[in-house]
């Protein structure tokens, strides 16, 4: 029997209120403690942002540039990632189990860069994205596209399943080629993601009025960092998008693809989570360069 806590005086404190912080998430104060640990695995509490490395693109490319051998290439990076944006195969393969931030899996697929892309169905089930213990599953959202409500139910099933689990949806808008890739499309897409249960949204920057699709989003938006721009601009990219009230990037091949992968990373670490100016991390990514930053 324990013996009676009798010998030591109690503080209980009385005149002072129990803590209830918000959560630092746009839009997330309602959700479970789980879902809310998970998110703060994606997004750093300190400045509510992200730099997700994204290194899904063989799930229809195939061996993609910058991905040839992840485990050459992109495990160097990871330590300079909030979070890691890819497939289980590549997960389970190539990444060690060491790593302990967030894990945020591609969920949709199925056609290839041979075949019409908006063809997308659920590619894991739930036990599986469990048993990998992670954070947020991520699904292609085609809308306009051919098969958009198809992808509108993947989401919603995938929101259902991750809500009982305590993991985080990812709706990802994806545009067609048919699509224009303006602010009035991204409000659209990024609004019907978080509507139907995304708990974040990754979407593109557009040049005119992107400060309007994150306002009109509800839950935090990442960008994707597109194809692969000279460094400078593409620094120039996450800095305007984050300014303009993105939560982070979701940044796969200006990374990868970048002369110096490790520079890239951490200038853009500077920009997301630090305000750097474009400028100031450029000549970071520069000095990294020059001083031989692991590639
Ligand atoms: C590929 C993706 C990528 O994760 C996303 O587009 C980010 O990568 P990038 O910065 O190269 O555009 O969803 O399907």
């Amino acid at each position: 029997m324990a013996e009676a806590d009798d010998t030591v005086s109690k503080d209980y404190r009385a005149d002072v209120p129990a803590r209830n912080e918000p959560f630092f998430l746009k839009g997330s104060n309602h959700l479970d403690w789980g879902l809310k640990n998970r998110l703060a695995n994606i997004f750093d509490a300190r400045s509510g942002r992200t730099v997700m490395l994204a290194f899904d693109h063989g799930y229809f490319l195939g061996p993609t540039s910058g991905l040839e051998r992840v485990d050459l290439q992109i495990v160097p990076l990871i330590e300079h990632a909030d979070t890691l944006m890819l497939t289980r195969g590549i997960l389970r393969t190539s990444i060690p189990p060491t790593y302990t931030g967030g894990i945020v899996l591609r969920a949709s697929g199925g056609p290839s860069i041979l075949k019409e892309l908006s063809d997308e169905e659920i590619a894991i089930s739930i036990d599986e994205a469990v048993r990998l213990n992670v954070a947020a599953m991520a699904v292609q959202v085609f809308v306009g596209g051919e098969h958009e409500t198809r992808s509108i139910h993947n989401l919603t099933r995938l929101a259902d399943l991750g809500n009982r689990h305590g993991i985080a949806t990812l709706g990802v808008t994806a545009v067609g080629k048919e699509l224009v890739r303006d602010a009035k499309y991204m409000r659209l897409a990024s609004r019907i993601c978080a509507e139907l249960g995304a708990t974040y949204v990754k979407t593109y920057y557009v040049e005119d009025g992107f400060e309007t699709v994150t306002a009109s989003c509800p839950v935090p938006i990442v960008i994707a960092g597109g194809k692969k721009l000279p460094e400078a601009e593409a620094l120039q990219l996450a800095h305007d998008a984050v300014q303009q009230g993105a939560a982070g990037v979701d940044m796969g091949r200006n990374i990868f693809q970048s002369a110096n992968p490790a520079a890239m990373i951490q200038a853009v670490r500077k920009v997301v989570h630090e305000d750097f100016k474009p400028r100031e991390a450029y000549e970071l990514y520069q000095t990294l360069e020059k001083e031989g930053a692991e590639r």
